[in-house]
């Protein structure tokens, strides 16, 4: 049975004292509403890493998450922050290829390759981002495209190793921008997602493989989303900043 996820992207948002409030008020709210299959990640800038995992420790239902790391074990790299170090501070997953980190930062699949390596070799689980812009869905380049990003960003790993891996699926048009996909819009590039991991590693391991939906995921929308066949959750950007709003998706899974 895959996991049912809903991960929150705080982004570069929220200083130390509004992080704790949130985080605070998260773990208050959330524990009713997180049935056994249901996971819920926070993952706050990296500078409120470790408090965050701090308040979070005593909640099975809550983990937390990095939202980039190096990809190297250590070293001469001022500035950044190793796999090892997210570990190291109470962590159990970091977001990776999220489509800002590849405008604005130029991360490529052959580097997103590498750094999903350091955070499997440090006993972290990636969540791996894909997904297209407008421009690229104009033009129905959108499927190729996200085959490439899973061909060389992830599909050098093991069965073994790729059983860590959760998927997002955020297409970048829907980013902070109000305008979600359509659950049928998303539905269909999470089947083509699941079908490339069977592909790869098999039926078994596909069935197995958490897809999240990003993109303006709301409390509004959300059970709309999650009801469809190959979604499994949602990785909320601007909706995980406000408690209610980030526990109320959570409860949008069909009971
Ligand atoms: P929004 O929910 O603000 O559109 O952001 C989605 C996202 O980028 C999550 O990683």
């Amino acid at each position: 049975m895959r996991k049912k996820i809903v991960a929150g992207n705080w982004k570069m948002n929220l200083d130390y004292t509004s992080g704790m409030s949130l985080i605070s008020e998260v773990l208050n709210m959330v524990n009713d509403e997180v049935r056994g299959d249901q996971e819920v990640i926070v993952c706050p800038p990296a500078v409120l890493v470790y408090s965050v995992a701090q308040l979070a420790k005593g909640n099975p239902k809550v983990s937390v998450g990095a939202q980039n790391c190096h990809e190297a074990e250590s070293g001469a790299f001022t500035g950044e922050i190793s796999a090892s170090q997210i570990k190291s501070v109470g962590a159990q997953y970091v977001i990776l290829g999220h489509s800002e980190r590849r405008q604005y930062f130029g991360e490529t699949n052959e580097l997103l390759a590498k750094k999903t390596d350091a955070v499997l070799k440090n006993g972290l689980k990636p969540i791996f981002c894909i997904g297209e812009t407008l421009e690229e869905r104009n033009q129905n380049i959108h499927f190729q495209l996200i085959k490439d990003q899973l061909a060389e960003g992830v599909f050098h790993l093991s069965a073994e190793e790729f059983a860590k891996v959760v998927l997002a699926y955020e297409p970048v048009w829907a980013i902070g921008t109000g305008v979600t996909a359509s659950p049928e819009q998303a539905q269909e590039v999470h089947e083509f997602i699941r079908k490339e991991v069977a592909a790869k590693y098999g039926e078994e391991v596909a069935e197995d493989t958490t897809i999240l939906y990003g993109g303006s995921c709301n409390p509004k929308n959300a059970a709309d989303l999650f009801a469809q066949k190959d979604i499994d959750g949602g990785l909320i950007g601007g909706a995980s900043l406000k408690s209610r709003d980030f526990t109320d998706i959570i409860t949008k899974f069909n009971k």
